[in-house]
């Protein structure tokens, strides 16, 4: 399927089935916020508790706290956020547009990159099994000009974020001819930067009110409570801080459903390791986080390790984990060592000291952190596009029909299962009634006696839901039902009293966690 095509597909499923809407969509919607549905609440409150019981459950020196989204301005200021939380803007005259400079860069080169790629499939049509794809990439005289243009061009865009270079940005975009993709003119401005934090007021006087934030990142309140936390835990380092919560962001170009989006949440654990140590602390949690991702079965080379090719100023080391997204690799997570930047920043701007005492060295010190930080919505979408699938069904009768599933992990989907009388009558609803009054006590469950068993089990694939469990005549004589497994749709005959028992073991979280 077409990448694009995929990625309207799953916007309609999410909409259709209850997952993910348009926010304040009879108003037309507002853009780049999402509401989460009956099913996408469940489904995003499924991760959270994944991540949060993988990290702090799991790792007995990592605590969780949940920090107020307004703080105090002057933290925007120490974290750098006021002055540097920046994207580089720049307007088409024309159609009056605006874009991000470094994204109309990083387009430009991804077409160039496209050319190559068709150039190469083109050649290994021609020349069939004796093709020979590196030496075809190292000789080929078309290719080579593309991929010497990629990388005068990476390498002038890497410089100019480096160096804050704006006048370069523009240059790189009128020397390139990139042209806008709305009036396809080169009339371009000035490039500028634009801060991403949102402003509101607190107080309610407005001469008296003051100017505050709604936090781009949730990292800042764990910075801010370090001392808190270190001293009301008697924690020793190395230690960690956990949160979750909402971040808001002014996200010029926001698109991509819930790739990026003005309120988003994030998933933040700042780890507080000794001077010194950080980057063998860095590599531990590299390989912490992949195996949390790998653990949800979508398939080890859907990641990829993505190495910065600009490091922010207070950081000595910064790697993104990527995963395929419908529109290619992606970041879903960073992780960085974000040395002693921030506690220090915090000690100067607050006046108090943000320091650890190490009993076993004797001495004080702020210590250095290592912070893994990924996106709740993105890890969204990563589940949703990752579960999706269209699957052609042969019916008992010969028809052939198709399904759409969600292959959520169990542990993850949204209802775990459904409980279906064969028919509306007989005594079969009220028997499907008490087995339900029972599970509901340990599951999200979902009755459901309207049209056909077959568009039922439709419904619930189109959900997701991992399992259901018919009740028919047989069940009144005998005090059994059957469960239906969602992937292979196989069916078994099981006692009732033994339902609970199954369905926990197959929807446990347990089998995800003994991974990580
Ligand atoms: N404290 C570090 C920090 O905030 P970041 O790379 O800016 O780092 C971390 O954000 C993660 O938050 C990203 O990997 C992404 O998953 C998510 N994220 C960032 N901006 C987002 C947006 N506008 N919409 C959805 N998720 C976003």
């Amino acid at each position: 399927m077409i990448q694009e095509d995929f990625l309207k597909k799953l916007i309609s499923h999410s909409k259709e089935y209850g997952f993910i809407f348009p926010s304040s969509e009879i108003y037309d919607g507002l853009s780049a916020v999402y509401d989460y549905g009956q099913y996408g609440v469940e489904l995003k409150n499924n991760i959270r508790q994944y991540w949060w019981n993988a990290m702090v459950r799991l790792n007995e020196n990592i605590v969780g706290i949940d920090s107020a989204i307004f703080m105090h301005p002057t933290i925007w200021k120490a974290s750098g956020h006021v002055g540097a939380f920046n994207d580089p803007l720049i307007d088409n005259k024309d159609s009056k547009k605006r874009y991000r400079a470094d994204n109309l860069i990083e387009e430009y080169r991804d077409k160039l990159q496209d050319k190559i790629d068709k150039e190469v499939d083109k050649a290994h049509k021609r020349f069939g099994e004796s093709f020979d794809k590196e030496m075809y990439l190292s000789t080929n005289p078309k290719v080579l000009e593309y991929q010497s243009k990629i990388d005068v061009v990476n390498t002038r865009l890497v410089n100019a974020l480096k160096n804050d270079d704006l006048n370069e940005l523009r240059q790189i975009i009128i020397d390139c001819e990139i042209v806008c993709p709305v009036s396809g003119t080169r009339n371009w401005t000035e490039v500028r930067q634009f801060n991403l934090m949102f402003e509101t007021k607190m107080g309610s006087v407005d001469q008296e009110a003051s100017t505050i934030y709604l936090r781009p990142e949730t990292a800042q309140g764990i910075f801010v409570n370090f001392l808190n936390v270190y001293k009301s835990g008697r924690m020793k380092i190395p230690f960690g801080i956990a949160q979750t919560g909402k971040a808001f962001r002014n996200e010029i170009v926001a698109r991509q459903f819930i790739f990026r989006m003005r309120e988003f949440e994030q998933m933040e654990m700042q780890f507080f390791v000794r001077p010194g140590e950080e980057l063998s602390w860095f590599e531990y949690w590299k390989e912490k986080r992949i195996r949390w991702h790998k653990a949800l079965g979508f398939g080890d080379d859907k990641y990829r390790f993505h190495v910065h090719d600009k490091l922010a100023h207070y950081a000595n080391a910064a790697v993104d984990i990527e995963f395929d997204f419908p529109m290619g690799f992606k970041e879903v997570e960073g992780i960085h060592s974000r040395t002693d930047f921030d506690l220090s920043q915090h000690q100067q701007f607050s006046g108090k000291k943000m320091q650890y005492f190490d009993a076993d060295l004797n001495q004080n010190y702020i210590p250095y952190v290592i912070e893994t930080s990924i996106g709740l919505d993105r890890t969204v979408l990563l589940v949703l596009s990752a579960s999706y699938a269209e699957e052609k069904v042969t019916n008992k009768d010969g028809s052939v029909e198709e399904r759409v599933v969600m292959r959520f992990p169990p542990a993850l989907a949204p209802v775990k299962l459904a409980i279906l009388p064969l028919v509306k009558k007989d005594g079969l609803p009220e028997k499907a009634r008490v087995i339900m009054d029972s599970l509901k006590l340990d599951f999200i469950c979902q009755y459901d006696e309207k049209d056909s068993i077959g568009r039922r089990y439709r419904r619930q694939d189109a959900i997701g839901t991992p399992y259901c469990v018919t009740i028919d005549h047989d069940s009144l004589e005998t005090d059994t039902v059957t469960i239906r497994e969602r992937d292979s749709m196989l069916q078994e005959r099981v006692p009732v009293n033994a339902v609970r028992d199954i369905i926990a073991e197959n929807v446990n979280m347990r089998s995800l966690l003994e991974k990580v």
